[in-house]
């Protein structure tokens, strides 16, 4: 039986076609998937944590509704992402159990604070920015449960990405002191934003498998050089300057060049060294006991719901 199934699953790959839940798949397909679109999922629910910091310091109403929004938008996403990852079988309570413990992996990205007013400005920008460039191609993964929800994750990404651009838009035409605070937010943002595309591809265990599956459809540094092929173009109409004094488009390989990253800093982050990692945890935990009776009322709700369907 499961040689039929890995001639079936082969075939789906070859022809570039979806696999679906009820599908064999090999169990190191299953394994990485889980892997990549939980590690996604956590990274939605602990990045509602940086913006919500600013909920009750937005400068405006206008603006505070639409952070809300943004914020929810997340929640949304993380929710949606981690339906997608148990139709491969893992529950949500043992993949939540997974980020608690500290088992699981998140984005680097937001273990990083957000100081300023403009952070909210270059997250949109620049994270939300390389969170798209990452997420468009994810929009044609194999894997039929995650590829359908980029495509609607990805639409409100670019929203997200929009209001970012137009807050540092705002700052950069405001005072010298308002486009002094959009710059240095995106001096602060701009190196750990271009990590959040993984290690380079010499140092990239799963790229080349998950690349052969079809759920990365390019490499971690095909898709970094394109974002900032993207972002020093944009960088323009801001009026701003990034922090990299060494990009350079090479016409031989048609790839954006950019200055050396700090790995170090990032295999710390991912170990739980960065700048807000403990805070971010430790918040998560907080708000998982502090939704322990909403927990408990869905459950006796359905029960009752069970119980009276029976009768
Ligand atoms: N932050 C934290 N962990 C990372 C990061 C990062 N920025 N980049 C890579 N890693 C981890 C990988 O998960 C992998 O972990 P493992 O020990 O479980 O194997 C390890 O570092 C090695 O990296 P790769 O072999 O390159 O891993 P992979 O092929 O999964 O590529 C990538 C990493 C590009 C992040 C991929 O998983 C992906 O595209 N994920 C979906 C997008 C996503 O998760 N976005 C979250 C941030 S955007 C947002 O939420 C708004």
């Amino acid at each position: 039986e499961d040689e039929a199934g890995q001639a079936y699953f082969d075939k789906i790959i070859a022809e570039d076609s979806r696999i679906e839940p009820a599908d064999w798949m090999p169990e190191k397909y299953r394994k990485t998937l889980t892997r990549q679109m939980s590690q996604h999922a956590h990274s939605e629910i602990i990045g509602m944590q940086p913006e919500a910091n600013w909920i009750t310091r937005a400068p405006s109403l206008k603006r505070k509704a639409i952070l809300m929004a943004k914020v929810q938008d997340e929640a949304g996403h993380g929710l949606y992402l981690y339906s997608a990852t148990e139709t491969l079988g893992t529950p949500r309570h043992v993949l939540n159990e997974q980020l608690m413990s500290g088992k699981a992996k998140y984005s680097s990205i937001f273990n990083y604070p957000a100081n300023s007013w403009a952070d909210m400005g270059a997250i949109g920008w620049l994270v939300d920015g390389a969170a798209i460039a990452n997420q468009v191609p994810l929009c044609r993964a194999s894997y039929g449960p995650y590829g359908r929800a980029m495509v609607r994750i990805c639409k409100e990404e670019s929203f997200h990405q929009r209001q970012g651009f137009e807050i540092l838009l705002e700052l950069a035409n405001g005072t010298p002191a308002q486009k002094q605070m959009a710059q240095d937010a995106v001096n602060r943002f701009y190196a750990p934003a271009l990590m959040m595309f993984g290690p380079t591809d010499t140092d990239s265990p799963n790229s080349q498998q998950s690349m052969a599956w079809n759920i990365k459809r390019f490499s971690n540094d095909e898709l970094r050089s394109r974002f900032v092929g993207m972002i020093q173009e944009q960088v323009k109409v801001l009026g701003l300057t990034l922090p990299d004094d060494q990009i350079r488009y090479n016409e031989e390989t048609g790839l954006w060049e950019h200055g050396e990253l700090n790995w170090d800093e990032f295999y710390e982050v991912l170990a739980g060294r960065g700048p807000c990692n403990a805070q971010r945890m430790e918040r998560r935990r907080e708000a998982h006991e502090n939704g322990a009776w909403v927990r408990e009322a869905a459950a006796a709700y359905a029960a009752k719901k069970a119980q009276k369907a029976q009768v």
